[in-house]
């Protein structure tokens, strides 16, 4: 067993920086989770605090119940994957993987088998007599995590390993890690900027922007039910249209009026909506939800739009629409057998029952 826990954990930097603040979330047993955000939002710093290799300024670390926060990094039985890999150039891929249990006074043999075990596991046998030189960027990524396999820790902390890595060999490792995951029944923090690792590897995501965590929740959850602007719009690509709008009461229903266009609620949105008459509001909609009306299943008056296309973009599979509306810019995922050609208008249908509509002020989300 091993579970991970974070309570209201703060690290403020000599310098003043308060690199991440009030951190609570809770890792449980065999779960992968990953730490989501831009750059500078924390995520290193959480990770090696976890590890111990960085103080926490206040706040809780708890691994498998017991408080940790002063416990030596060597006894927390942790395992870390640094996104440089941190290889030991003069030693080969068998020195290198074999070297923390030597450090730790492991005997010979038994070290011997947790290194072939582990070489067998990530594919690599043929490798450790190899130096880390004489290895292309996805082997040193293995030994990397050999390195910490071998050692059989309760977690295992990844440090966007994949990031060096070119796009082809990161989508065939993510799905080894996945894979490796299942295998090792282990706990795994893993971080990562790029949502597609985020979304395709984890049980559940943490996103975090300026050293806050923003949302804890399933990739599903994090994607269709975002917590608030920032976790909306840095989840999907291309990424969910957003415009100013104003909720209004018309003819028996409730409508959602941009500088474009106005469409009509649905009945499930209608009671929320309700308090949110004459207030000004953020509308939210993912491009995979605004359909070409030629092809949209059920088209009514109240959830079209007319639109002027400014670009279309075919990808094969489907096709993307850059749609004005009013003062907006919208990105509509059509099917590729539309008819929409640049400078013409067109009529949109959005699908009402995924929309989004958040606080303008608060930025957090109403529905
Ligand atoms: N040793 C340090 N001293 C002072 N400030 C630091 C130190 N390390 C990190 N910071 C600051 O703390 C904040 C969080 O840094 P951190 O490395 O955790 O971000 P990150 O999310 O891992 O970013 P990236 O995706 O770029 O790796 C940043 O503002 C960074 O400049
Ligand atoms: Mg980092």
């Amino acid at each position: 067993m091993a579970q991970v826990d974070l309570e209201k954990v703060t690290k403020v930097y000599e310098n003043k920086v308060v690199a991440v603040k009030e951190a609570t979330v809770t890792i449980n047993d065999k779960e992968f989770v990953v730490l989501l955000g831009p750059s500078g939002c924390g995520k290193t710093t959480t990770l090696r605090m976890i590890a111990g290799l960085e103080e926490i300024t206040s706040g809780t670390i708890k691994i498998d119940g017991k408080v940790v926060n002063d416990v030596e990094p060597k006894d927390r039985d942790i395992a870390m994957v640094f996104q440089n890999y941190a290889l030991y150039p003069h030693m080969t891929v068998y020195e290198n993987m074999a070297f923390g249990l030597k450090l730790r006074k492991f005997p010979k043999a038994e070290i011997d088998k947790r290194v072939k075990e582990a070489a067998r596991i990530l594919g690599i046998e043929e490798l450790l007599d190899r130096k880390p030189r004489q290895l292309s960027g996805g082997q040193r990524q293995r030994v990397a995590v050999g390195r910490a396999i071998v050692r059989n820790p309760k977690v295992f902390l990844f440090d966007e390993p994949l990031s060096n890595l070119d796009a082809k060999l990161r989508v065939q490792m993510r799905s080894e890690l996945k894979k490796l995951h299942h295998r090792l029944e282990a706990t795994i923090v893993y971080v990562t900027h790029d949502q597609v690792e985020a979304m395709t590897m984890a049980d559940k995501i943490v996103v975090m922007k300026d050293g806050v965590i923003q949302q804890i929740g399933s990739p599903y959850e994090i994607y269709n039910k975002p917590s608030n602007i920032f976790v909306a719009g840095f989840i999907g690509s291309p990424a969910m249209n957003f415009m100013d709008a104003t909720i209004i009461a018309e003819r028996g229903g409730i409508w959602i009026k941009t500088s474009g266009f106005k469409v009509k609620a649905v009945k499930e949105h209608e009671a929320i909506l309700e308090k949110w008459i004459e207030k000004q509001v953020i509308f939210g909609i993912r491009p995979e939800n605004i359909f070409d009306k030629l092809f949209a299943l059920a088209p009514q008056p109240e959830n079209t739009i007319e639109g002027i296309v400014d670009v279309v973009e075919p990808l094969g599979s489907e096709t993307l629409l850059h749609v004005t509306t009013g003062d907006d810019s919208i990105v509509a995922r059509v099917d590729p057998r539309t008819k929409a050609k640049d400078g013409e208008k067109i009529d949109l249908v959005f699908d009402m029952n995924t929309i989004h509509i958040f606080d303008k002020e608060t930025q957090q989300a109403i529905i």
